[in-house]
């Protein structure tokens, strides 16, 4: 058996912070409405930063925590469904703002709001034929560029920024690992380049209904994989979209108190790097240290799912 371990995380946002009341000057919305459905009070939206540019620091911030020097990188793999460019990707682009070796193995992947649980594991499975024990992962969005800031049932959701990991594989751990796919294009799309405007469509209540039951499904069938309870697990990291979404999870399945961490109160929901965002404030806090149990559930546009159980 062998599992992932995580040496080290970063997280950048952008500078400006865009408050609800601020949404609510251009949009007929307010901080009222914005918090109570979603636990959210603002969040990051980029100006002059590029996707790359939060990419970059974050996983340079990553390197230095993990104390691994670009030399040492096998794999880099980028999450997001909102890059700079279609091609190249920003992994590609990582590689020579980070001075990665030319062999190392670079590419962006796509799976929405679960692609950072999906980038873990492509990295864990390519670094078993890397030359370098380590890989980097980054989930990175800019979903203000994709955003229709006249659309209120959209718009006061998102938030940009970059969460990264940098992870080698050891052969004397155990993890257990989900995936989910249920093609849906209507629940939750992003129009992509071409003649039509961005922008993101949503069905907010089938987006949380599908939300609230694969959350609550996945923990129970990680929980069942590893042969453990909820209370032996000592911190469970969902995806960071809706505080109600994660508050039904914990109510149903009984969870203490903290035990499933939030912060999309100052972020919004920042897609592939709300996961990673949240493991790096959890580990500089001190609050997540070494040995402990944590399970983390990402969900969203495909609709698609993944979750993990592993150890610190
Ligand atoms: C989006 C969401 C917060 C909307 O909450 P809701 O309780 O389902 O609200 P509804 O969509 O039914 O809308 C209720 C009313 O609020 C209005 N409304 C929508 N957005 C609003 C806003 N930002 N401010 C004020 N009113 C708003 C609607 O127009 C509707 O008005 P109406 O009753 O006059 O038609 C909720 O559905 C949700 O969180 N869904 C999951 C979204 C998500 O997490 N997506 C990303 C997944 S990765």
């Amino acid at each position: 058996m062998s599992a992932p371990q995580i040496l080290g995380t970063g997280r950048c946002v952008p500078e400006r912070v865009v408050t609800n009341d601020e949404l609510g000057r251009t949009l007929d919305t307010s901080d009222a409405w914005i918090y109570g459905r979603t636990g959210i009070h603002s969040r990051h939206f980029c100006t002059a930063e590029t996707g790359a540019d939060l990419a970059e620091t974050a996983a340079r911030r990553a390197m230095e925590a993990a104390e691994v020097s670009p030399g040492d990188i096998g794999v880099c793999l980028t999450a997001t469904c909102s890059p700079d460019r279609a091609s190249p990707s920003t992994a590609c682009t990582l590689q020579g703002r980070l001075g990665l070796p030319e062999d190392t193995v670079c590419f962006d992947l796509n799976a929405a709001c679960a692609g950072f649980l999906y980038g873990v594991h492509t990295a864990h499975a390519l670094l078993a034929a890397s030359p370098r024990p380590y890989a980097l992962v980054v989930g990175v969005e800019v979903l203000s560029r994709l955003l229709d800031r006249t659309d209120r049932n959209t718009c006061v959701l998102f938030g940009d920024g970059a969460g990264a990991a940098v992870l080698r594989r050891d052969e004397g751990r155990q993890w257990h690992t989900l995936f989910g796919t249920r093609a849906d294009g209507h629940a939750i799309w992003v129009q992509g380049p071409g003649p039509e405007r961005a922008a993101i469509h949503m069905d907010g209540r089938a987006v949380f209904r599908f939300a609230i039951e694969v959350v609550e499904r996945s923990i129970r069938q990680l929980l069942d994989a590893e042969g453990c309870t909820l209370d032996q697990v000592d911190l469970v990291v969902c995806h960071q979209a809706n505080q109600r979404i994660i508050d039904h999870a914990a109510k149903k399945l009984g969870a203490r108190e903290g035990q499933f961490f939030k912060n999309m109160e100052t972020y919004g929901n920042t897609s592939a790097a709300s996961i990673p965002i949240a493991l790096d404030e959890l580990a500089r806090s001190g609050a997540l240290r070494p040995g402990m149990r944590v399970l983390c559930v990402g969900f969203g546009a495909g609709l698609t799912w993944a979750g993990m159980i592993f150890q610190w």
